[in-house]
């Protein structure tokens, strides 16, 4: 059996991910001076679309370089991505670079941005793992100030990510003066006394899209919940920790820096929450979303 081929989109065209090249004076190879979003799609309908739509204006102007496409243009690229590709859920990657000049740290006037776009299977994590919760570990987030940008830049990350990975863990929870911002490749929610707390959007974290759905169907379903700083102290104290991404949905963290999480196993509002996660993913699916 030969292995699958995505179809990916590169200059302006379709094509086999094999056929795909950029050259080597591309910014995003030089200086990873680009940004991307992560958009799962659940039936072939994009989750949140516009939201991470929006998040994309949010980077491109948060690094100064101009949109290349309408939000409709977007939207008709990422349906034909779909539909080109096999898996009724998948997990579309999109980037843009500011294109190819000679190295120059300086923005070289002039040139076309290089959009990037591929899909692969979605793979949620086994069901497995939400039954037992995952490990994390802490470590001091020593990324720059400008977190709310999806810079494709991610080399603090990737460093913070593979601490986590060596220690037998999947992620690592980032500190910053005592206070919790988020994980490496997500964001993290902390259940104390039974309220749901979350750390506010700012400069300092990603403004997750999965974050709001939870926080939202938090709301809508009387579970208490907090949008406010989190200090270190109530991380390591805390009931219940999860970790929210597009590729991991709603995880329970049960064991942090080796120390078990409230008693160690998925707690009750994780439960009402990923039951509510789900009959939300339905909803999508059906496209009442
Ligand atoms: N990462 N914080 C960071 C640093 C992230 O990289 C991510 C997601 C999140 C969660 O955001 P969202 O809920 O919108 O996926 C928070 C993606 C999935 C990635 O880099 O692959």
């Amino acid at each position: 059996m030969s292995e699958y081929m995505p179809i990916v989109y590169l200059h302006d065209a379709f094509m086999p991910i094999d056929q795909a090249h950029v050259p080597v004076l591309d910014r995003g190879f030089i200086f990873g001076d680009g940004v991307y979003e992560v958009i799962p799609v659940y039936s072939r309908r994009p989750f949140r679309l516009q939201e991470h739509l929006q998040r994309l204006q949010h980077s491109l102007d948060g690094i100064r370089l101009q949109n290349p496409h309408a939000d409709q243009e977007w939207a008709d690229l990422v349906t034909q991505l779909i539909a080109r590709n096999d898996g009724d859920d998948q997990s579309v990657y999109m980037q843009i670079t500011r294109g190819v000049a000679r190295r120059d740290h300086a923005f070289p006037p002039g040139i076309k941005p290089t959009v990037f776009m591929m899909s692969n299977p979605m793979t949620v994590p086994p069901a497995e793992l939400r039954d037992t919760g995952v490990s994390a570990i802490t470590a001091p987030d020593n990324r720059w100030l400008r977190c709310d940008i999806k810079a494709t830049s991610l080399l603090s990350n990737v460093l913070l990510r593979q601490l986590a990975v060596d220690a037998g863990a999947v992620e690592v929870i980032l500190l910053r003066d005592q206070f919790l911002t988020e994980g490496a490749a997500s964001n993290i929610f902390v259940v104390q006394n039974g309220m749901l707390l979350a750390p506010p959007k700012n400069h300092l974290m990603l403004p997750g899209i999965t974050y709001d759905v939870v926080i939202e169907l938090a709301v809508a379903n009387n579970i208490l919940c907090e949008v406010r700083p989190i200090a270190e102290h109530e991380v390591r104290t805390a009931q219940e920790l999860w970790q929210t991404s597009s590729l991991r949905e709603v995880m329970p963290i049960t064991l942090l820096d080796g120390n078990p999480v409230g008693d160690g196993k998925p707690g009750p509002l994780f439960q009402k929450m990923y039951a509510l996660y789900q009959d939300y993913k339905q909803a999508v699916r059906a496209g009442k979303g």
